[in-house]
């Protein structure tokens, strides 16, 4: 990671605990209020109870008051049982409290990821990484899971206030010992403070982190598992995973050792200090300035003051609360490198007249060499365009940039004479019907597949007609395996049901139509057949097809050449033969690989 990130995570890191119990209240207030409160009376308990002891001991050399004994021994119970039971209810309360964490995490995570209308936050390497380490609160890899922490937490907690309130009955003895001794307790704490530095921010964690999550999703999701299967990779699977989980354990077990030296410091100091309390205890019992009961109560209290030490606390709060700013941070990072400044103008009726692309220059971040460079491009509303290039030549890019995904660097895209900049982002894409290559294979049915944001089933079963998906005999069904009455389709069925989702996302009232080869995974005579009703039914739309397949590209009003990020030819398929250019060049290979019986 850079430097700049480094000052910038150690920045926002720096308030952290106060980030954390700021996000506990978040999850939940009641939860987080009874959480406290218990922590709170849990750690009163101790300091009754040493108490109660010392008043037992008190009634035990007192023979006139023979009821006194059984009082006291009745208190000691009735705190002792109480102590007990506010234990196992706080494990409770801590374990629904991290639960919920957890899911407001989750949540702000989700909402880190998808709020932004552009991608750039999905698609930066830093942000990958930070993003990797963020999620690790429940996948607990590089430290312990959520509801695990605020257990270990709320224990912590309750030492501390018992240790402090221990202080307290000390101070009955003398203010100054009781100064000291928590002062020296409390020192331990900066004594031992290399011992809890964080792992997180390492970029060994990051890498290692990543590497384990992306080899676990290799094995467990059924993509990969032909290949995994056939390449016999899963022994290296496996092995990977296991590497990359001990370099973690590894790397954590580093970052929260304890270093010898100052463990050598503590332990003599604390040694020195309660030799010298003890003794001092010692000496006024022998000279009788204490009695029985007092050194009952401050011996207990001088023990159990060690509660203020480094301890469990230490270890728990600061990755916990590290996660907290983790997500908060990477929601705000993620809003700002996905930002796109959404406009207000309308983009009702859009497009009506044309989309210009006007001396258009763009490329990823962090990559040097523009993808799109000056391009012009003009495409007149309600009119069919096809946009054909070698791979890699920019034209996926040209679609999302079209979709406004991203903003050019250099140029402009008008729609109708307006800026796209300065239309409203969803106003504008719910214009669009966009089918995109690597489009998404919903885990749902039919229906949603082809509706996601639903639509009558007259106007799904009509779509799914349309691109002729004629296996589908119920909108019910589940398009993926491990569901109950769940199937797989093959690579052209499905797209025949994105091709649906388009057609019926036109007869909603889309007015563009983008199809970024849409057909590819289909025979030569569905494609025709399909073009053919996709052009039908988008006849007085504007469509947008990129296709390798001349026989559908040769179909459409107006064809753009791309390469080198410019349109190089442009006209109808019979200009553009004629023209005897790269276009020509491209339709007589294709056609002479299909005279040879290869297409
Ligand atoms: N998200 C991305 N980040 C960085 N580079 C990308 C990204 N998407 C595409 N590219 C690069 O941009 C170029 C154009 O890609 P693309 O528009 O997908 O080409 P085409 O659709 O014409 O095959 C390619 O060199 C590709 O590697
Ligand atoms: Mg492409």
């Amino acid at each position: 990671m850079a430097d700049g990130g480094r000052a910038q995570l150690a920045r926002l890191t720096s308030s952290n605990q106060w980030r954390f119990f700021r996000a506990l209240s978040r999850a939940s207030r009641g939860l987080a209020l009874t959480w406290l409160g218990l922590i709170v009376a849990r750690g009163l308990l101790p300091i009754a109870l040493v108490l109660a002891i010392g008043d037992v001991v008190a009634s035990v050399g007192d023979s006139k008051d023979t009821g006194a004994l059984a009082r006291g021994l009745i208190v000691v119970a009735v705190v002792f049982t109480l102590s007990q039971v506010l234990a196992s209810g706080h494990v409770q309360v801590s374990v629904d409290l991290g639960d919920r964490m957890s899911t407001y995490l989750q949540d702000q995570l989700l909402d880190a990821t998808l709020t932004p209308d552009g991608l750039g936050h999905m698609e930066s390497s830093e942000l990958t990484d930070r993003l990797a380490v963020a999620q690790d609160f429940d996948l607990g890899r590089s430290g312990p899971p959520m509801d695990i922490s605020i257990g270990i937490i709320a224990g912590g907690l309750v030492e501390f206030v018992a240790g402090l309130g221990l202080v307290g009955v000390l101070a009955a003895y003398h203010w100054w010992v009781a100064l000291l001794v928590g002062a020296v307790w409390i020192s331990t704490h900066w004594l031992l403070r290399d011992s809890t530095t964080s792992s997180r921010l390492d970029d060994r964690v990051q890498s290692a982190q990543r590497r384990s999550d992306y080899t676990w999703r290799l094995a467990v999701d059924p993509p990969a598992a032909k290949e995994i299967r056939l390449f016999g990779l899963s022994e290296w699977s496996i092995a990977q995973f296991a590497e990359s989980c001990r370099q973690l354990v590894d790397l954590r077990w580093e970052a929260m050792r304890l270093r010898e030296r100052p463990m050598i410091w503590s332990t003599v100091l604390l040694a020195g200090l309660n030799l010298g309390l003890f003794g001092l205890l010692a000496r006024d019992a022998a000279n009788g300035v204490i009695d029985l009961e007092q050194i009952t109560v401050y011996a207990q209290a001088a023990v159990g003051v060690a509660a203020l030490a480094f301890g469990g606390l230490n270890w728990a709060l600061p990755p916990a609360a590290e996660s907290v700013a983790l997500v908060e941070g990477l929601r705000q990072a993620m809003a700002e490198e996905g930002r796109l400044a959404d406009g207000e103008v309308s983009a009702e009726g859009m497009p009506a007249k044309a989309i210009v692309f006007r001396n258009m220059t763009f490329s990823y971040p962090g990559r040097a060499d523009p993808v799109l460079d000056g391009l012009d491009l003009t495409i007149e509303a309600g009119t069919s365009i096809a946009i054909v290039g070698v791979n890699g030549a920019g034209k996926t890019t040209l679609v999302k940039l079209m979709c406004r995904l991203y903003d050019p660097d250099c140029g402009s895209v008008d729609v109708d004479g307006a800026d796209l900049r300065d239309l409203a982002v969803a106003s504008w894409r719910s214009r669009l019907a966009v089918i995109f290559q690597d489009f998404a294979r919903y885990d749902l049915s039919v229906r949603d597949n082809v509706a996601p944001l639903g639509a009558p089933d007259k106007l799904i079963w009509e779509s799914l007609t349309e691109a002729g998906a004629t296996s589908i005999t119920s909108l019910d069904t589940v398009l993926a395996k491990g569901y109950d009455d769940g199937t797989d389709l093959s690579g052209g069925q499905w797209q025949r049901i994105v091709i649906a989702r388009a057609l019926c996302a036109i007869k909603q009232g889309a007015e563009l139509v983008i199809l970024d080869e849409p057909t590819a995974q289909l025979d030569v005579r569905g494609e025709s057949e399909i073009f053919g009703r996709i052009l039908e039914a988008t006849r007085d739309k504007t469509t947008i097809l990129i296709s390798h397949r001349f026989s559908t590209v040769r179909r459409v009003d107006k064809i753009y050449v791309i390469e080198g990020g410019r349109v190089i030819e442009q006209g109808n398929h019979e200009e553009l033969m004629a023209a005897h250019g790269r276009y020509r060049k491209m339709f007589d290979l294709q056609a002479s690989r299909f005279e040879r019986g290869q297409g």
